[in-house]
């Protein structure tokens, strides 16, 4: 009999519930949350601090609520977090959030919350991002209705998450990802299902023109996307219309 809160790696099982699921990861990154932001530095070779840095600074032209949702350490509210803008970080782990907090909270703040039910009141927020984080919700379509449900009308939404990289990097990314990214993680993390956990993760989350289409089809508008590093990770835009 499996261990039901044990990190056995194996998230893709079927006769895992929601529950379960949620569950898992939610160890995950406890698990993970003290060296996360030394792996993170270690398996991009610091390039998602420039994918981060570009969300950024896709948004500057907004003020008001700002959401950062997934938060963990803080990485994208605190370059949001600008001196003149709060931001409020949204994530389930109070472990990842610890591991943030000491490295700076100016401008910010911290809440526990979850993409399928948001703390959040109906058209409240101005600009909500995710970073890395929405191929973790349980229920991705639900996260993404929450999402819309919380923005103003007008109010955007930027999403930056893994994809699909261009045809001719796809071998070298496979054998990087697979090979490398969880010996990393047993390496320097010491949690190497944690790491095959991200890794298998990325893999199930909807491609570039699909997170697209479930975008639309949830209700937002102006949809579009920016790959970054050759679609290795993605810059997905959209907004609450104004009329509803
Ligand atoms: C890979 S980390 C990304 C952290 C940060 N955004 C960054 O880019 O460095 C994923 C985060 O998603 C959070 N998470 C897991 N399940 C979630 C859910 N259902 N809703 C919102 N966040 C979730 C985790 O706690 C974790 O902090």
């Amino acid at each position: 009999m499996q261990k039901k809160n044990s990190l056995d790696g194996s998230f893709g099982n079927l006769s895992v519930t929601a529950a379960e699921r949620r569950q898992r990861i939610s160890l995950v990154f406890r698990a993970v949350a003290p060296r996360y932001d030394l792996m993170n530095d270690l398996m991009s070779f610091g390039i998602h601090r420039l994918w981060k840095r570009k969300l950024a600074a896709r948004v500057t032209d907004v003020s008001g609520i700002i959401v950062d949702l997934a938060g963990g350490t803080g990485d994208v509210a605190r370059l949001l977090a600008d001196g003149r803008r709060r931001v409020v970080i949204c994530d389930p782990s109070l472990p990842m959030m610890e591991a943030g907090r000491g490295r700076g909270s100016a401008g910010m703040t911290w809440l526990a919350g979850e993409a399928e039910k948001l703390p959040f009141a109906d058209a409240s927020v101005d600009l909500l991002t995710i970073a890395f984080g929405l191929r973790n919700a349980t229920h991705l379509q639900l996260a993404l209705a929450e999402i819309r449900r919380v923005l103003k009308p007008g109010g955007r939404f930027v999403c930056l998450e893994f994809s699909r990289p261009a045809a001719w990097l796809a071998p070298l990314y496979d054998l990087y990802s697979f090979l490398v990214i969880p010996r990393l993680g047993a390496l320097i993390a010491r949690e190497p299902l944690a790491y095959q956990y991200l890794v298998e993760s990325i893999r199930r989350f909807p491609q570039q023109r699909d997170f697209a289409a479930l975008m639309e089809q949830t209700g937002f508008r102006g949809v579009y996307w920016e790959n970054v590093s050759f679609g290795i990770a993605c810059l997905h835009f959209g907004n609450r219309p104004h009329e509803t």
